[in-house]
């Protein structure tokens, strides 16, 4: 006859067993976790509390499952995941090695989105789609990437490596590789280590305020001139 306590027993014996599961199978993430988060103690308090983590093995079992076409079981574990820990990863994503989410509340990653490997995102990302057509409509993002926190990347865009996105950048076009993109809508600031002057920038420049202003100069120019 089983009692209460064998229950619990089985029960400790199940979080003890899918942690050291998930110990094994997500070493080279709570590395990178422990590397790139300056708060993280230690490897157990990565592997139990945090919630980025914890996102990433649910999305790993709901990716198997959507590749499957086992969609709505896909999908079931997702909105689990989410309800869990405020990061919603769609199933269909493509998500490489070593990836961390840090903070995470408000994380939202597309079904067609791409994410390399060595790639950090913070709290209030979005990596959106644009358009309703069943096609690709979510960024790509290149390996070693870091999206700060509240940036939305959107569309079918390609961020290439070792890119920096600032925090609450809101990016629509595509970013070169070795940049840093800041502002709404974002602009590239930086490039290959060299900072861009925008004032002497004419190709980065996306700033509609920026474009108004130029046309008055031009008008008053103009004006003077008569
Ligand atoms: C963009 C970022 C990566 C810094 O890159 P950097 O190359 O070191 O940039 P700098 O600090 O030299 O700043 C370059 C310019 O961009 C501006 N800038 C920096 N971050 C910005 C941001 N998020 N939004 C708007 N402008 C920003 C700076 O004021 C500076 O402007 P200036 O040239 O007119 O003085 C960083 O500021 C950032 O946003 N990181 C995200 C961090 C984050 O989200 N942390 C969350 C922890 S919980």
């Amino acid at each position: 006859m089983i009692c209460l306590r064998d229950i619990l027993f089985i029960i400790l014996g199940l979080i003890v067993l899918k942690n050291l599961l998930v110990a094994f199978f997500f070493y080279g993430d709570i590395r990178a976790a422990q590397k790139r988060d300056p708060a993280a103690k230690s490897f157990v308090e990565i592997l139990l509390l945090y919630q980025g983590l914890h996102a990433l093995v649910a999305y790993r079992a709901a990716h198997f499952f959507y590749l499957l076409h086992l969609y709505f079981l896909a999908r079931f574990i997702s909105q689990m995941a989410r309800w869990a820990t405020g990061i919603e990863i769609h199933p269909g994503a493509k998500i490489g090695r070593r990836f961390f989410i840090d903070h995470g509340m408000g994380v939202v990653i597309g079904e067609t989105a791409i994410v390399g490997d060595d790639v950090l995102l913070y709290q209030g990302v979005t990596l959106g789609g644009t358009g309703l057509a069943h096609e690709k409509r979510h960024p790509t993002i290149g390996n070693n990437v870091v999206i700060g926190g509240g940036a939305k990347v959107l569309g079918n865009i390609t961020v290439g490596d070792n890119s920096y996105i600032g925090a609450n950048a809101v990016v629509i076009k595509d970013v070169p590789a070795n940049s840093t993109v800041v502002g709404v809508p974002g602009r590239i600031t930086k490039q290959d280590g060299k900072k861009i002057d925008v004032s002497l920038d004419h190709i980065h420049i996306l700033d509609p305020i920026m474009q108004n202003i130029e046309e008055l100069e031009k008008r008053i120019e103009k004006l003077e001139k008569k």
